[in-house]
């Protein structure tokens, strides 16, 4: 691959002043990767140049028929002042999956991560110090033939963003309040539910919309089919505490194979507890709320790190889980993820790479 070229910004932003009101999504720093992809001639030209509009033309076939996949991960700042990102090449492996299902031209997976580590350099001040704070990344790929017709794109862009985050949920590590929704669907085996793509998320929309105005945070999504079967949150996956068993659904085509469900899944193995990644139906979870046997839910993704559920709501049922309040596995499994991630905790596990 070429060497990235960079050009710095002659005009740096103002940074947010206030890194306890970062809340997600709202800033974007100086600079931006991008590189392009032209049939015949593959990846190329990759830059890091100032954060700018991209000029589409209206016919952009990412516009029209979706033909995008993004990733999520971040970069934390340690107390020693180093950078570190975590299983970085996680989040590249499972980009190139979702390339393979969007018919988008597979990239090369250890570039990738140069190319996050250089963009994360050049922007380093960026990375918030406050406690829970960290630059969350955003790579994309979106199709930019000027093409009303249906077909594999032939011309891509490839770019990289970063926003300085707090916590995904207002709530923070409160337990958020969650909604089973057993009228619309998200996604359906041999669909695209796996992949990372802008359409599942367009698909999720109405939905929590309606969940929102109800007083729930998010919608917790059932099967496409028989819509009994839990799949995921949409933003996180789900994890079950029903007497000593922590239960996440499998990962069946529909799910998004999450890297926080999968490290998660090995820090409570590695501390003896019995994980189970199976079909999980709802009416096994009410009927374990019921009898008390439900002992924690909560959610794990990047964005949302580990988020307590508090509350399901599913048709007429209101389960109300640990009186509302975090559990302890809950607890501990947030203290040591953030633990590594934010190096505070020694990463026996290796999943941490140094940027600087
Ligand atoms: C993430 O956790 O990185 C996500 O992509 C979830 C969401 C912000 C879409």
């Amino acid at each position: 691959m070429e060497k990235i070229r960079i050009e710095l910004t002659k005009e740096k932003k103002q940074k947010p002043a206030d890194q306890s009101k970062l809340g997600f999504g709202n800033y974007y720093t100086d600079h931006m990767f991008i590189m392009n992809y032209d049939e015949g001639q593959g990846w190329h030209d990759p830059r890091i140049v100032p954060y700018q509009n991209i000029a589409l033309d209206p016919a952009a076939m990412c516009l029209h028929y979706g033909q995008e996949v993004f990733e999520g991960l971040k970069a934390y700042r340690t107390k020693k002042g180093e950078i570190l990102l975590f299983r970085p090449d996680r989040n590249m492996a499972r980009m190139n999956k979702s390339n393979e299902r969007l018919c988008i031209p597979e990239f090369d997976e250890e570039f990738a991560v140069e190319a996050i580590k250089e963009l994360v350099k050049v922007d380093e001040d960026w990375i918030p110090t406050a406690e829970g704070t960290s630059l969350y990344i955003r790579p994309f790929i979106f199709a930019v033939d000027p093409h009303v017709g249906v077909h594999p794109a032939h011309h891509l862009l490839f770019v990289i963003i970063l926003s300085p985050v707090g916590a995904y949920y207002p709530e923070g590590l409160n337990p958020v309040k969650i909604y089973v929704e057993d009228n619309y669907v998200r996604a359906v085996k041999g669909g695209i539910g796996f992949a990372k793509t802008g359409g599942n998320y367009a698909a999720s929309l109405k939905a929590q919309d309606e969940a929102s105005k109800q007083g729930y945070t998010q919608v917790l999504w059932l099967d496409g089919v028989e819509r009994k079967y839990i799949e995921e949150v949409g933003t996180m996956n789900v994890f079950f505490v029903i007497d000593d068993e922590v239960i996440t659904p499998e990962l069946q085509g529909s799910i998004l194979s999450g890297v926080t469900r999968m490290s998660c899944i090995d820090i409570l193995r590695s501390w003896g507890l019995k994980v189970s990644e199976r079909r999980l139906s709802i009416d096994e979870v009410a009927q374990a709320a019921k009898e008390g046997r439900l002992k924690e839910a909560f959610g794990s993704g990047t964005a949302a790190v580990i988020s307590p559920i508090g509350e399901l709501k599913w048709g007429d049922e209101v389960m109300k889980i640990n009186n509302g309040e975090i559990g302890e596995i809950s607890q501990k499994l947030y203290d040591n993820l953030s633990g590594i991630q934010w190096g505070d905790i020694e990463d026996t596990f290796g999943w941490t790479v140094k940027v600087k």
